[in-house]
């Protein structure tokens, strides 16, 4: 199933200060539907700080920014946090972008399984382990087929195996039509992407175009 739209996620002249230190310095980015594209970037360089602007869970000092707030349909969020319900089970965490919508549930298990994680459904976050806790957080951002997704550090807690299941399940969203934006620190991840934009000194450097195959 294809991601409905056609969501472009982009930044124009986004600047962002916190305590007085101008952290975002006008960045300039876009990601076409269809496009896999990962942010770099030192710690403390910006990039959660990018992403909670362009999902419209903060707002910047200037500049503009798309999506912005809109539906989980049309634009998932992994935070770096997680964010998982924690009284609710994995599976049903999964599931809540779907009831949200109003959809059946059944793409759930499908979801789970691709990352390993299959077993772990009944289990809240607390009885499972934070690679684990980050495999559930993925999936239910990309259950609902966004039509755009930023993810902050999808893989930072997870073996190499998973990580690949990580990135294969990203890859194959952007596959199918959306925008996804990737904070992350893992070379896998560059690699899988079709561009990598390096966030340093408050701005976006070039980006490096990869050739995906
Ligand atoms: N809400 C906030 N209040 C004050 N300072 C903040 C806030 N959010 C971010 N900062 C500061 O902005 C800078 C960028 O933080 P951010 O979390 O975006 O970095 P990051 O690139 O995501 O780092 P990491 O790779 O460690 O996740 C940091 O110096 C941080 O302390
Ligand atoms: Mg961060």
């Amino acid at each position: 199933m294809r991601a409905a739209g056609g969501v472009v996620i982009s930044a124009a002249g986004v600047r962002r200060s916190f305590g007085g230190v101008e952290v975002l310095r006008g960045v300039d980015l876009a990601v076409s539907p269809g496009e896999f594209v990962t942010l770099s970037g030192p710690s403390g360089s910006g990039k959660t700080a990018l992403l909670a602007i362009l999902c419209g869970f903060d707002v910047p000092d200037a500049g503009s920014v798309r999506p912005g707030p809109v539906a989980w349909s049309a634009c998932a969020v992994l935070p770096q946090s997680l964010g998982l319900a924690t009284e609710l089970t994995l599976e049903e965490n999964v599931a809540l972008p779907l009831r949200l919508r109003g959809l059946p549930t059944d793409p759930v298990a499908g979801v789970l399984a691709e990352l390993g994680i299959a077993d772990l459904g009944s289990r809240y976050p607390a009885q499972v382990s934070f690679g684990q806790q980050q495999r559930a957080a993925l999936a239910r951002a990309v259950v609902a087929r966004p039509s755009a997704l930023l993810a902050d550090e999808p893989t930072a807690h997870l073996d190499a195996v998973s990580a690949d299941a990580a990135i294969a399940l990203l890859r194959g969203v952007a596959d199918d039509g959306a925008a996804v934006l990737v904070a992350t620190h893992h070379d896998a991840v560059h690699a899988a992407a079709d561009r990598v934009l390096e966030l340093a000194d408050g701005r976006i450097g070039t980006g490096l175009r990869r050739t995906t195959t």
